[in-house]
């Protein structure tokens, strides 16, 4: 969170500086689609793409995210509002890929949550961002419960078990 705040904190600095307000071709990190003109227009003037492009959220909260940027300023009408909030929740809802380089191939060292990792945390980044950190077991307690929060389909049960088998094979040294 605190690297978003400040690549925010950035920009606007930027943007003080007089720096031009960016077009649609400087924004590879926005798909194609529906609304993609008024995101460009409303939601990258303070701050770059990449302060947004990297969360997942339904349109729930993307509305909230969206209703927290009018509160601090962002200039939105009602009919922007749904275009916005639609962009958003396909380009980045739960389950779509973040940006970024093709991802390496990992072997899962076998175990009671190999399959679950498989299953829930490649929807949307590679499995080489989960085998490359070491982690120490708090701090994959919380990763596993952003993870949750952001999409990845695990009960409780099975956060458990996806965090011990983390915990186990990518401790910390
Ligand atoms: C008036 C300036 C401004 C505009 C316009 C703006 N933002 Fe922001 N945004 C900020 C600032 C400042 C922060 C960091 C501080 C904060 O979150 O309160 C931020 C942070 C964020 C975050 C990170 C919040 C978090 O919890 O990690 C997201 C997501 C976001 N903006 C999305 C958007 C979207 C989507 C739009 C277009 C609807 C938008 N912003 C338009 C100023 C703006
Ligand atoms: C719904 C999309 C989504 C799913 C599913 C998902 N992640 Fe993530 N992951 C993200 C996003 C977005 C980031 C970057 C932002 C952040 O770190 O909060 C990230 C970043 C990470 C990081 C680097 C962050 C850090 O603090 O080191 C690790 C490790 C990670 N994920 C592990 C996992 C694991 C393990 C799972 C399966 C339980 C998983 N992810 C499933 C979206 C997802």
């Amino acid at each position: 969170m605190h690297k978003l705040f400040a690549s925010a904190f950035v920009c606007i600095a930027m943007a003080a500086g007089g720096a031009a307000v960016a077009q649609p071709a400087d924004n590879p990190l926005l798909p194609e689609g529906p609304g993609r003109d008024r995101v460009v227009a409303v939601c990258t003037s303070c701050h770059v793409s990449r302060a947004f492009a990297q969360v997942r959220e339904n349109a729930n909260g993307w509305k909230n995210q969206v209703s927290e940027m009018i509160l601090i300023g962002a200039q939105v009408s009602p009919a922007d509002m749904d275009a916005i909030v639609g962009y958003l929740s396909t380009a980045f809802g739960p389950g779509t890929r973040l940006p970024g380089p093709p991802s390496q191939a990992v072997d899962l060292p076998d175990g009671a949550a190999k399959i679950l990792v498989l299953g829930s945390c490649a929807r949307c980044h590679g499995l080489d961002r989960v085998a490359g950190a070491k982690r120490s077991p708090r701090e994959w307690d919380h990763i596993v419960e952003r993870m949750a929060f952001y999409g990845a389909p695990l009960d409780e049960g099975q956060r458990k078990t996806v965090v011990a088998y983390l915990t186990e094979h990518y401790a910390a040294k």
